[in-house]
């Protein structure tokens, strides 16, 4: 069933949330590999997955230097992102690997 969750992906690509490195499913949006690393919680959190709630807010930076404030359910993940800021909600429902405090975007 969980497989059904996710994008047809061909290899997991290492990512990084705040300080720690996680591998996560290419071809899939930031949420859906949020998803991949803590499915109960992100399953159970209030996200409407269309753009609509914007509590999926995240701040990124990519490889070439290329730093965005977006949705995490409309963003296609990849290799070598750095997630720097995660919103409120999201922190919430990633508590089990992120401490609890720092700064969010809601
Ligand atoms: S989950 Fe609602 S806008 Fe992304």
């Amino acid at each position: 069933m969980q497989q059904e969750l996710f994008q047809p992906y061909r290899r997991l690509i290492e990512i990084q949330i705040e300080d720690q490195s996680h591998r996560v499913p290419d071809n899939n949006m930031v949420l859906r590999c949020f998803q991949y690393i803590c499915l109960e919680d992100i399953s159970c959190g209030r996200f409407c997955w269309n753009q609509e709630c914007k509590t999926c807010m995240i701040g990124y930076e990519l490889k070439s230097g290329e730093k965005k404030n977006t949705l995490s359910c409309q963003t296609m993940v990849s290799e070598g992102m750095k997630i720097t800021k995660i919103s409120k909600e999201l922190r919430w429902a990633l508590r089990s690997i992120l401490p609890a405090a720092a700064e969010n975007l809601s």
